[in-house]
């Protein structure tokens, strides 16, 4: 199994392209199940999560090519997707598929829209918490579905078609805002989503949908409305910047020090983020090209922050800034709102020489002067990263075991650090 290999201690100098969202792409990949028409998305990260989806969609029918391929890359190296959903063979989603990649899930509201009827796994937990879908299903029943859970499976049937209905998100749920806003754009009638997620990458696919000819408005506020119609055409379709990478090469920085461009980051998609930084002492700037993040000399001073649904602090770039804060002058709490077991990094920092303790939801960060490399390794992609990041400012040596956690969400990424000066490389395993 392949590992990476840091040796910390070099501030990072440079530019890193920031890629297309893999949080937005997943989705609009799935939208693609929509319509008859293709599908045309560009930007689109190259990742282990997209060739999964890929090969996902592909079980239901769904055509995927692959265009858009720079000097260099491999095979399936392209950014453009050309996505054909024409004729859907198999309205079955089966575990062995979901459990790979819990996403995958999402294809319930489109193609029960589209099909009348679907099968699709339950997703199960993960290494970060318990992640039910009980709204998802909410939000289909609220449309008219039946939805029966048999053998592990949601069952839906809508043989006559979804209605449009007022629906209640009792907490902020991202999955569950794209299930039903893709659901909605092919029910008779008005959808109201109420408590929607605000998500940029929830606005994304507000907007893909539009252009296929969808009636969405309201997306980016907690109300979204959706006229629907009776059937998507094709469009063309660019997925934002991924705040996630942006946000988490932000925190390499301030951690290391040096001054990195990070170009095509929007600033808008993650305020909360940039201003903690700010805080603890990086200098940010938005400029056309992109963020711009410097940290010289001085040290980082300790900031509390809590996770929170956007445009609050986002629970995907926790562990990166728990990162950060092991260094920080002082002590820092961090609470975690969104998931219950998403903490698995902290053994792993205090391998680094991190003093951290958990009081519950609660993370209490007491910096030190220095970390010192070790092997690590994480059972998720962002914290899979935030050991990435304490490893590129500690002392010495430090391997990031199960790499393949990486390569689910980070495009290129020692490529992207190495770029940049940091002495990071991938070890063939
Ligand atoms: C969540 C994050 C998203 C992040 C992603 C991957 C939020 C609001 N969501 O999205 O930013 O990119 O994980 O890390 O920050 N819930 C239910 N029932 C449901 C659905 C959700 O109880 O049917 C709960 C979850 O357990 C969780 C909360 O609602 O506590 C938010 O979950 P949700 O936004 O749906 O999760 P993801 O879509 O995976």
């Amino acid at each position: 199994m392949d590992s990476i290999k840091i040796t910390g201690g070099n501030p990072l100098k440079g530019s890193i392209p920031i890629s297309g969202a893999k949080n937005a792409a997943l989705p609009l990949m799935i939208a693609g199940l929509l319509s008859d028409r293709q599908l045309v998305l560009e930007n689109v990260p190259r990742l282990s999560d997209v060739r999964a989806l890929t090969r996902i969609l592909g079980n239901h029918g769904v055509d995927i090519t692959i265009a858009g391929k720079r000097k260099g890359d491999a095979q399936d190296g392209g950014d453009t997707l050309v996505i054909n959903a024409s004729t859907i063979v198999d309205t079955c989603a089966p575990y062995d598929l979901v459990s790979t990649m819990r996403a995958s899930s999402w294809v319930v509201g489109p193609l029960v829209a589209r099909m009348g009827e679907c099968r699709v796994s339950l997703p199960g937990g993960c290494a970060i918490g318990t992640r039910p879908v009980d709204l998802h299903i909410m939000a289909l029943q609220r449309l008219g579905a039946r939805i029966d859970i048999e053998e592990g499976y949601m069952v839906a049937r809508a043989p006559k078609g979804l209605k449009g209905a007022e629906i209640f998100f009792p907490m902020v749920t991202v999955g569950g805002t794209h299930v039903a806003l893709m659901a909605a754009t092919l029910a008779d009638g008005t959808t109201v989503i109420h408590n929607a997620a605000r998500e940029p990458e929830v606005v994304d696919l507000a907007d893909c949908l539009n252009k296929m000819g969808a009636r969405i408005s309201g997306a980016g506020t907690s109300t979204i409305e959706i006229k629907g119609v009776p059937r998507l055409n094709s469009a063309t379709h660019r997925v934002v910047p991924d705040r996630i990478e942006t946000g988490t090469y932000a925190m390499a920085v301030a951690m290391t020090g040096g001054d990195v461009m990070l170009a095509g980051a929007d600033p808008a998609h993650l305020q909360a983020a940039l201003d903690v930084l700010k805080k603890a002492g990086a200098e940010v700037s938005a400029t056309n090209e992109g963020i711009r993040v410097k940290r010289n000399g001085q040290g980082i001073d300790a900031v509390d922050v809590t996770t929170a649904p956007f445009p609050a602090f986002p629970t995907d770039l926790q562990a990166q800034f728990m990162a950060l804060m092991t260094r920080a002058k002082g002590t820092s709490h961090i609470t975690e709102t969104i998931f219950e077991n998403r903490f698995m990094h902290v053994s792993e920092l205090a391998r680094l020489g991190a003093k951290i303790a958990l009081r519950g939801d609660l993370a209490i960060v007491e910096g030190v002067d220095k970390l010192k490399g070790a092997p690590v390794m994480a059972t998720d992609l962002r914290a899979s990263v935030s050991l990435v990041i304490a490893g590129l400012a500690a002392e010495g040596v430090t391997t990031v075991n199960r790499v393949y956690h990486l390569d689910r969400g980070f495009e290129a990424l020692e490529k992207k650090l190495a770029a940049c000066g940091a002495l990071i490389e991938r070890v063939r395993g």
